[in-house]
């Protein structure tokens, strides 16, 4: 039975480029944590049991879950002076942006006083990042409309509170519906962890050198806001706004087969799946749900990704290349139908992916046999010449 502060670090000691967190079977479709199904932890599990199951490697007790719950909502609160820092970026400055500025700060308050050799440090560290991200997220949005920062509160719950700091004003109390709190729960599931992505693989070699955890995840946040990966969900939304109607999707389509056009369909598309993202099959069912009960049925938006992944799917271009929609495909749908701006969804990508990148990076330092990481290249440069004075060049 894993304890809380009793965990073995054998639950995290594994070599480099190997990882006992998470299991995908692009061929398949299955996406595992810690050997638990993705379809029953979205199902059945809350975020932070989730987030306990990815640090700790199994899933916590009653008493387990409780002392972590606590633990995190207790850190949910930033030091004060970070404001300052934070009131320093242009009011149009996008989310990500400031926060990878403000998580990165974060090292310079607890650098000094935590060591990344030490186990205990170690953990309070990650505590303090699940913690912490989800304020400087909704302080982010809130210094982009120009309203005071709200402050967490220890009486709800964590995505209940992240909610409660996005949409609150020290003038009125929001009260998220629970429908929307459950389809924030699910949404933070589905993001926690996803094996060796762009970001995480970002996460990982930072921490391979030995960089302070703080670092490490603004060096992941960085890497998840192309578009190509995180950012893909606002592309997409983008992308569907300017696609507007059904009858422009051919042309749409013909743009993205088009080897000569830099465009591509966003939310389609994998690495590693070559077949449906299970994520996306989830979100597409919850999308229908949530439309139904929190937005008007009929989106404009969703009517039409459905209308454009049934076409993109009796494509013979999309079939050969088993092209599917993505996790990204839906989830900026559901994020507007929860009120969330456009300019925050990587960011709500973000906050969930940092219990991923926090249990990798716990993961690594407890490797003893972690070591740096060092990319080899294939050279494609000049063979040796010798310089040239100006005169002869
Ligand atoms: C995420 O790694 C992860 O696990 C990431 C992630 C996570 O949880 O961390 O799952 C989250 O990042 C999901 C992906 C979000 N990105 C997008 O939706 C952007 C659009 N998708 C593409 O940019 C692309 O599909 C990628 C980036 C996702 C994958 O790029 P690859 O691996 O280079 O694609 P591929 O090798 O499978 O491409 C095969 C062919 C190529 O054409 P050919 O050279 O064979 O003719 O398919 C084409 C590609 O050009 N292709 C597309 C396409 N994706 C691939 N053509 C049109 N539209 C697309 N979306």
């Amino acid at each position: 039975e894993a304890g809380f502060l009793t965990y073995d670090p054998g639950f995290m000691s594994t070599a480099s480029c190997h990882s006992s967190i998470t299991f995908i079977d692009g061929e398949q479709g299955i996406l595992l944590y810690r050997g638990y199904p993705i379809e029953q932890l979205s199902a059945k599990a809350s975020f932070l049991e989730v987030a306990y199951l990815l640090l700790y490697g199994e899933l916590p007790n009653e008493k387990a879950l409780a002392e972590f719950e606590q633990v995190i909502m207790r850190h949910t609160m930033l030091n004060e002076n970070l404001k300052n820092f934070l009131n320093g970026f242009h009011y149009d400055a996008h989310p990500m942006a400031i926060l990878i500025g403000v998580v990165g700060s974060l090292s310079a308050f607890y650098h000094d006083s935590l060591s990344i050799n030490n186990v205990r440090h170690r953990e309070i560290s990650a505590h303090r990042l699940i913690a912490k991200v989800p304020t400087i997220a909704a302080a982010a949005y809130k210094h982009s409309i120009g309203e005071p920062i709200i402050y967490p509160r220890n009486d709800l719950r964590y995505c209940a509170n992240f909610l409660h700091m996005m949409f609150a004003t020290p003038c009125e109390e929001y009260r998220p519906s629970l429908l929307a709190e459950r389809a924030l729960n699910l949404l933070f599931i589905l993001h926690a962890d996803h094996e060796q992505n762009a970001s995480t693989s970002t996460v990982r070699l930072a921490a391979s050198s030995g960089a302070n955890p703080f670092a490490c995840i603004a060096a992941g946040i960085a890497s998840l806001w192309g578009p190509a990966h995180g950012g893909a969900n606002e592309a997409v939304i983008a992308m569907l706004t300017e696609i507007g109607e059904v009858k422009h999707i051919p042309k749409y389509i013909a743009k993205a087969k088009d080897k000569d056009d830099p465009f591509r369909l966003m939310g389609f598309g994998h690495r590693v799946y070559k077949n449906y993202d299970p994520r996306a099959k989830i979100l597409r069912e919850v999308c229908h749900q949530v439309l139904n009960e929190l937005a008007d049925a009929n989106n404009p938006l969703f009517e039409l990704a459905m209308r454009l992944e049934e076409i993109a799917l009796s494509d013979d271009y999309f079939i050969e290349r088993r092209l599917y929609p993505n996790v990204d495909f839906y989830s900026g749908i559901i994020y507007q139908a929860l009120g969330i701006p456009r300019n925050m969804f990587t960011v709500m990508f973000a906050v969930a992916r940092t219990v991923g990148w926090v249990a990798h990076w716990l993961e690594m330092m407890g490797d003893p046999d972690n070591r740096i990481g060092r990319p080899r290249q294939i050279y494609r440069g000049p063979g040796k010449r010798d310089y040239l004075p100006i005169w002869q060049r």
